[in-house]
C-alpha cells in the first residue's frame, strides 16, 4: 500500500498524504483502555441512529440495519470475538469500522450529526452513571454491614479517642453508624453528582453543533438523560463530570482509610480491641507469629492512587483552551482506576466488618483506665450550679491526685471530693465509673443509650425502605 492509501485508510484520511507513524499510533491509542466504554459506545449509537430516523435522516431498514449491526458488534466483543487495533485508535472508531464491514454503506451514514468529541463524552457519562449506581449499592451493603452489627454489640462500651488518647466513653454502635453517616454523605454526594452527569452530550458535535436537523431531546429520551447540554462548545470541553465523580471516590478512600487505620490500631496486641478475621490478613515470610492487616492496610494505602487519579484530573483540564483537546483523552485511566479501586475496597470492607469480633473482655478490663468518666463528672458539678470553668479545675485537680496514685475517680474518699466542693456527699459515687458516665449522657445525638437505640431503628428503616 503506498503512503497515501495507508493514509486514506483512516477514517479522517482524505485531506492526508502522509501514514501515520506507527509510534505515534501505539502513543496516542486509547483503545487499551477505552475498550470498557464499548456498551455504552454501542447503546449511545443505537440511540443516534433511532433518532435519525425519527427526524427523516435515516430510512427505517438503515437505522434496523445499523441497530441489528450494532447489536452483533456487542455479542461478539461479549463473546470475546472482537479483534483490537491500535490502528484504530478507540473504542469509537472500532465500533464504526466493524459496522461498516458487517452492513456496508449504511454504516458509514452513522456518524451524521455528531463528532468523536461529543460521543466520547456521551460514553463516559453513560458510563459514569452506572458506575455511580454500582457504588450506591456498594455503600448501602457497607452500611448495612455496620448496621447489622449494631444489636449485638449493643451493650459494649468502648473508649473513644480524641488525639489517640482515652477521651470519653461510647457504645460500639456509635461508632458503628459513625460510618453508617459517613457513608450516608458519600452516597448523597454521588446522587448529586449523578445529577449533572445526567446530561447529553450529543449533538454538540465537534463544538459548535451541526446543521443537520438533529433532535437531541429524542436521544436524550432514548438515554435516559434528564437534560440536554446548552451550549455545544462547553459540551466538548467539560469533564466537570469526571472530576466530580473522583472527588466522591477521592472522599469515600478517605473514609474507608480512616476506618481501616482505626482497625488496624484496633487489632495490634497494645490495643486489642478487635479480632480481624484471619481470611483477610496474610503471615510473615520470616516471624512465624504473625498476622497481618494486609487488606486493612492496602485500603488505607490505595488512598493515595485514589487522591492521585483526582490530582492526575485536575491538572489535566488546568489552562485547556476551549473546545476538544486531545489531552482529554487522558481523562479515562484516572475514573477507571479509581473506581477499581473504590469499588473492590467496599466490596471487601463490607465482609470485614461483618467478620470482625470485638474482643470485649479486654475491651472491657480497661474501662476504667484512663479517667473517661472525667468530663460527665465535671457535668454533674456543673448541673450543681459550678461554673464550668471552675469545675473543670476541680476535676482536673482529682484525676491529678487519683493519676499519682494510680487509682479511678470513684476509688478516691470522700473526704477529697469535698475538699474541692464541700457540699459534695456519697451520691458522687452515683455518677462515677465508665457505665455510669454513659447513663449520664442525654444530649440528641450523642452516646446515650435512648439515643443509639433511636439511631439504630431509624437506620433500619432507612434501610428497609431504600430496598
Ligand atoms: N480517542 C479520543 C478520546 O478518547 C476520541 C476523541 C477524538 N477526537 C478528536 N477530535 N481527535 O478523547
Amino acid at each position: 500500500m503506498s503512503k497515501k492509501s495507508q493514509a486514506a485508510s483512516k477514517a479522517w484520511g482524505g485531506v492526508f498524504e502522509e501514514a501515520a507513524d506507527p509510534r505515534m499510533e501505539k502513543f496516542t491509542e486509547s483503545i487499551s483502555f477505552d475498550s470498557r466504554l464499548y456498551l455504552q459506545d454501542i447503546r449511545g449509537s443505537q440511540a443516534h441512529a433511532a433518532m435519525l430516523e425519527k427526524v427523516g435522516i435515516l430510512t427505517a431498514e438503515e437505522k434496523k440495519a445499523i441497530c441489528e449491526g450494532l447489536e452483533s458488534i456487542l455479542k461478539d466483543i461479549e463473546a470475546g470475538n472482537f479483534e483490537y487495533s491500535i490502528k484504530l485508535e478507540d473504542i469509537h472508531m472500532h465500533v464504526e469500522k466493524a459496522l461498516i464491514d458487517r452492513i456496508g454503506d449504511t454504516g458509514r451514514k452513522l456518524h451524521t450529526g455528531r463528532s468523536r468529541n461529543d460521543q466520547v463524552s456521551t460514553d463516559f457519562r453513560l458510563w459514569v452513571r452506572d458506575a455511580i449506581d454500582i457504588l450506591d449499592g456498594l455503600l448501602r451493603n457497607l452500611q448495612k454491614a455496620f448496621i447489622d452489627r449494631c444489636d449485638a454489640d449493643f451493650d459494649c462500651i468502648m473508649p473513644a479517642f480524641t488525639h489517640t488518647q482515652r477521651a470519653q466513653p461510647v457504645l460500639a454502635p456509635h461508632y458503628w453508624l459513625c460510618y453508617v453517616e459517613k457513608y450516608a454523605r458519600d452516597r448523597e454526594r454521588l446522587a448529586d453528582c449523578r445529577k449533572r452527569v445526567n446530561t447529553l452530550s450529543l449533538g454538540a458535535a465537534a463544538l459548535a453543533g451541526t446543521s443537520i436537523p438533529i433532535d437531541r431531546f429524542e436521544t436524550a429520551r432514548l438515554l435516559d438523560f434528564e437534560r440536554v447540554a446548552a451550549n455545544s462548545l462547553d459540551v466538548s470541553s467539560d469533564r466537570d463530570f469526571a472530576l466530580e465523580f473522583t472527588f466522591c471516590l477521592a472522599l469515600i478512600a478517605e473514609h474507608l482509610s480512616t476506618w481501616a487505620e482505626e482497625w488496624i490500631l484496633w487489632s495490634t496486641c497494645e490495643f486489642n480491641f478487635i479480632k480481624l478475621p484471619q481470611k483477610f490478613c496474610t503471615g510473615s515470610s520470616i516471624m512465624p507469629q504473625k498476622v497481618n492487616p494486609d487488606l486493612l492496610e492496602l485500603i488505607r494505602g490505595k488512598t493515595a492512587r485514589v487522591i492521585g487519579d483526582l490530582q492526575a484530573l485536575m491538572v489535566l483540564v488546568k489552562g485547556l483552551i476551549l473546545a476538544y483537546n486531545r489531552d482529554l483523552q487522558e481523562d479515562k485511566e484516572p475514573v477507571f482506576d479509581a473506581f477499581d479501586t473504590v469499588s473492590a475496597s467496599l466490596d471487601l470492607a463490607a465482609d470485614m466488618v461483618r467478620d470482625a469480633q470485638l474482643n470485649r473482655y479486654a475491651i472491657n478490663e480497661r474501662l476504667e483506665k484512663g479517667y473517661l468518666d472525667a468530663t460527665t463528672f465535671m457535668e454533674f458539678l456543673i448541673k450543681r450550679g459550678i461554673p464550668q470553668r471552675t469545675a473543670h479545675g476541680m476535676v482536673g485537680r482529682l484525676v491529678r491526685s487519683a493519676m499519682n496514685r494510680g487509682i479511678a475517680l470513684a476509688e478516691l474518699p470522700l473526704s477529697e471530693f469535698q475538699a474541692e466542693c464541700a457540699d459534695l456527699d456519697d451520691s458522687v459515687y452515683e455518677i462515677l465509673g465508665t457505665r455510669k458516665a454513659i447513663e449520664a449522657f442525654q444530649s440528641y445525638g450523642s452516646t446515650a443509650a435512648v439515643q443509639v437505640r433511636a439511631q439504630i431503628d431509624s437506620w433500619k428503616k432507612r434501610m428497609e425502605e431504600s430496598r
